[in-house]
């Protein structure tokens, strides 16, 4: 069966671009980014893995660690990061799975036989500490996935993970956010000082409370 948010991230040992490692102990406390990519020498990954690399400091400053995977070899990753490196201006560090028996790829259901019967569509599971999924995003080969996206939900994960807040459609991180129904509207002043406003009775929205 298909992993569904909520449920735990399955652990596994894979061959990467940097060594062997085991996905839980690389981890460690961190959030995790694992997502698949079609092949090895195609554009469209290229220009994720690079755009991945850039945003290096934005994934550390929220303390999260990322993993690629294809079902390439490690040998023909190392290969294709020279030149992600050369073309995109970067320097690709975090580990590519080299998941050449599909077992890691089975495993988290990525590859979707009528897309293609041998290779990952571009699926991407956000884990949290706890090694639950938080998120799963599932994108065609042809789409090449939006990496501000992926940060701005991690804020959202990481702010919910906290507060008794949810974060409305199209937020950023530093924007008003909505308290959440389990939150009575007689107790919003003690839980949120910094005020709040009722559009409706199930729509109160406050600051961000961690800013
Ligand atoms: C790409 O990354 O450009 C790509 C990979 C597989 C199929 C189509 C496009």
């Amino acid at each position: 069966m298909s992993l569904r948010i909520g449920d735990v991230a399955p652990n596994f040992k894979a061959e990467t671009s940097i060594g062997d490692i085991d996905f839980y102990e690389f981890l460690g406390d961190s959030w995790g980014v694992l997502f698949s990519h079609p092949a090895d020498y195609t554009p469209v990954c290229t220009t994720e893995l690079g755009r991945t690399s850039a945003l290096k400091g934005e994934f550390e400053k929220r303390n999260v660690k990322v993993l690629a995977l294809s079902v390439d070899s490690a040998e023909s990753h190392k290969g294709w990061i020279k030149d992600i490196n050369e073309t995109q201006n970067t320097n690709v560090d975090f580990p590519i799975i080299a998941d050449e028996d599909k077992k890691i790829a089975d495993l988290y259901d990525m590859i979707h036989p009528n897309a293609s019967e041998t290779l990952t569509v571009r699926s991407l599971f956000i884990i949290s500490p706890d090694k639950k999924v938080k998120l799963m995003l599932t994108y065609p080969a042809s789409t090449g996935r939006n990496f501000n996206e992926v940060l701005r939900v991690i804020d959202s994960l990481q702010l919910t993970a906290n507060y008794s807040v949810a974060t409305p459609a199209d937020w950023k991180d530093g924007e008003d956010v909505v308290v959440a129904n389990s939150i009575k509207t007689e107790d919003i002043p003690a839980r949120f000082p910094k005020g709040y406003k009722e559009i409706k009775p199930y729509l109160r929205m406050t600051p961000q409370p961690n800013k």
